[in-house]
């Protein structure tokens, strides 16, 4: 990586260092050898309205570092990705067309660059706005704690009316010391494109119920009723362009009454609807002048879109629109802007790179813990399987690492799977991925129990389920405000999100062995194995079957396998002994109010409350855990 010029002797000499210590991270990764990755085949559709979208980013600035498939492909940083942005701009112009940079919300809670820290988070969000999007709006994980959301709200001061937060308010001291409740960022963006087009612009989110204290959000049911909503909507601009973090079809979707709302004024104008929280890539059109797209999550795609827009004598046709998912990295990036990699580094995406790893160092989040000798991963293969993150966690993680030295019997340990939620791959292991893996500080509490009776209850949590996943469950009133009650909300609302994520890899994976089954027969569709070894040339990936016309994806990939067959707790193994021996049970605290409800459920006139709890491990959470097993094992 070359260094920009305004660094002095000392600065480009700690650059020098930090980079390094990046690009042997990154070799790793295989993105120096960027001759690794596919490059796509098909040119991009450029049209008079041009868009690229991210959303959900979490944290993964830093880009994908491990060499395990599909990672690699995913390797972009978000430098690289200013870069790409600054070209795509360039290409438009040239086109006489316009590039509009969209983003859906969602910065917080992930990666190391900003679970590590309140501070860490800060800086990140400074970083991604160095890169000027034209719309970009909220995602829940800024609205779970208000002292987020004021940072948030500060920032979007200095983002010149880009930041839209249409349906979010923030309560805070006004001039004269009196509250009062004002958006987050602005209301609404008309302006005007480079190319002179006039564009209305709106942010909103789903109703989100789980935000903190002097937060408000409203429904955009009722957003749209607005007179003020109405009122920005009456003069037709060239196209609206709306970002919202929420879904575009299915549960959670509630994009119709914002659509219903423009297009009870403005039949025949342009919109084009870019949403998030799903974490999958998405697509859906709602008439032929529309298009709605989920790009993605992770920084793992840089989602495309483009459009004709009517001319003068608008006859009424439907527009050409398209959309693409492109890999984020390097490979993809050059393809599309006709780079190669002397050309395609720009200033601002080396300065944007070189202050990510300023940031990882300042973090000490680089620093590695143990060398990973096998790729773990959370839903490839069933719980049980040797591969299994899960089932090295409880087979071998929780009983090394959650020992009370006071407490030296036997015990078992129960928790909740969810507590997991990224692959850890073979290699390098450092706190970056220790968080990325598991940022939650759950604690452990035990309570004494017949070892007989202790190990029907996990089996019957998990007939039950894992009951905070249903929405029903959430009480608004609820202790809201605590630390502990917004780690478990986030956690809650991670699950389930992943959940849906799972189930599209799920269908990926089971469409395509489904079709293989009808070319090759049983043979062919015996093993994940066999129809990899068949199918020549593709690399492993993201298969999206979205509900727009043509195909999305920018390279074409075999689905991951993927195994739903993922229980919701899992328990640590016993020793053997005595039946009935009083044990042990230890519980990890996101588990307990299930643990209950399976006590209650397995023995109705059992005494035992939360009360019988006591601290286990004390000082002991999850989140460092894997780095713990990792200084013994690896
Ligand atoms: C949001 O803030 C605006 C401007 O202060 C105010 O008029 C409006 O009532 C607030 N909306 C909600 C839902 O609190
Ligand atoms: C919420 O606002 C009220 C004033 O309306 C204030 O007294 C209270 O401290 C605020 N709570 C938080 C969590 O900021
Ligand atoms: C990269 O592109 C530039 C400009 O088109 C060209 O001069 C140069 O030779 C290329 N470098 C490589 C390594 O292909
Ligand atoms: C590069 O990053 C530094 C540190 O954030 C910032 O002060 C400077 O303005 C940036 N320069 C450019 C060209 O973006
Ligand atoms: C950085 O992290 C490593 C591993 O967690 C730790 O050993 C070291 O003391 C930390 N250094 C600082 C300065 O915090
Ligand atoms: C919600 O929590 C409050 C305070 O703990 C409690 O009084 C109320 O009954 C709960 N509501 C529901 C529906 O569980
Ligand atoms: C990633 O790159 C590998 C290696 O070329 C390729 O086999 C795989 O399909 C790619 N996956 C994605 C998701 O880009
Ligand atoms: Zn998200
Ligand atoms: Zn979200």
């Amino acid at each position: 990586m070359r260094l920009p010029k305004t660094y002095g002797l000392n600065q480009a000499y700690l650059l020098l260092l930090a980079h390094s210590a990046l690009a042997s991270h990154r070799a790793e990764a295989g993105s120096e050898g960027e001759g690794r990755l596919p490059v796509p085949k098909r040119e991009l559709e450029w049209g008079d309205a041009n868009f690229l979208a991210i959303s959900d980013t979490h944290g993964w600035l830093l880009g994908h570092q491990h060499a395990t498939w599909p990672e690699p492909n995913y390797s972009g940083d978000y430098g690289d990705l200013a870069s790409f942005v600054t070209h795509m701009r360039e290409i438009a112009a040239s086109k006489g067309s316009d590039l509009l940079l969209v983003d859906c919300g969602d910065h917080h809670d992930g990666s190391g660059l900003v679970s590590s820290s309140p501070s860490g988070a800060n800086r990140a969000d400074e970083i991604f706005h160095q890169l000027e999007f034209d719309v970009a709006t909220i995602g829940n994980h800024e609205l779970y704690s208000y002292e987020v959301a004021r940072v948030v709200h500060e920032q979007a001061k200095g983002l010149g009316g880009r930041y839209l937060t249409s349906n979010v308010n923030i309560t805070v001291p006004g001039r004269d010391g009196v509250w009062e409740s004002v958006p987050i960022g602005e209301r609404y963006r008309k302006f005007k494109t480079p190319q002179g087009r006039k564009v209305t612009a709106f942010g909103v989110i789903f109703d989100f119920q789980a935000h903190d204290l002097n937060l408000t959000i409203q429904s955009p049911t009722l957003m749209s009723q607005e007179p003020w909503f109405l009122e920005t909507l009456r003069d037709a601009p060239d196209y609206f362009v709306l970002a919202g973090h929420m879904p575009v079809r299915g549960q959670g979707a509630d994009w119709t009454p914002v659509y219903d709302a423009i297009r009870a004024q403005h039949p025949d104008v342009p919109i084009f609807i870019f949403g998030g929280h799903t974490h999958v890539r998405d697509c859906a059109q709602y008439d032929d002048r529309s298009i709605a797209v989920v790009p993605g999550r992770y920084l793992e795609t840089a989602t495309f879109v483009s459009s004709d827009l009517p001319g003068k004598s608008d006859s009424g046709d439907p527009l050409n629109i398209n959309r693409r998912y492109i890999d984020a990295n390097r490979v993809s990036y050059q393809f599309h802007t006709h780079t190669n990699h002397s050309t395609f580094d720009t200033p601002l995406g080396q300065n944007i790179t070189s202050n990510l790893v300023h940031l990882a160092t300042a973090l000490n989040i680089s620093t590695p813990l143990g060398h990973a000798p096998i790729d773990l991963y959370l839903a490839r293969y069933p719980y049980g399987h040797r591969r299994s993150a899960l089932t090295v966690w409880t087979n071998e993680v929780l009983p090394a690492t959650v020992v009370d030295e006071e407490r030296r019997g036997r015990r078992i340990i129960i928790g909740n799977t969810g507590s997991l939620r990224f692959d850890l791959f073979a290699g390098r292991f450092d706190k970056n991925d220790e968080l990325t893996i598991s940022p939650f500080k759950s604690r452990f509490w035990y309570t004494r129990l017949p070892a007989s009776f202790a190990l029907t209850l996990t089996p019957e949590m998990n007939r039950a389920g894992a009951s905070k996943l249903l929405p029903a469950s959430f009480n608004a009133s609820d202790g809201r405000g605590t630390t502990v009650d917004r780690e478990r909300m986030m956690y809650e609302d991670d699950l389930s999100v992943r959940r849906e994520y799972d189930r599209w890899l799920a269908d990926q994976r089971e469409a395509y062995e489904a079709e293989y089954h009808a070319l090759e027969g049983d043979e062919g569709a015996r093993s994940g194995q066999v129809v990899l070894g068949r199918t020549k040339g593709l690399t492993p990936g993201y298969v999206t079957r979205d509900a727009c016309k043509g195909k999305g994806d920018d390279i074409e990939h075999i689905p991951l396998p993927h195994s739903l067959s993922q229980p919701d707790f899992s328990q640590t193994p016993l020793e053997h002994g005595e039946e009935d021996e009083i044990i042990d049970v230890v519980v990890m605290d996101f588990a307990l109010d299930d643990f209950m409800t399976a006590v209650h459920t397995l023995h109705p006139g059992s005494e035992l409350s939360k009360k019988d709890f006591k601290p286990y491990a004390e000082g002991t959470s999850i989140d460092t855990l894997w780095g713990a097993y990792a200084g013994m094992k690896w």
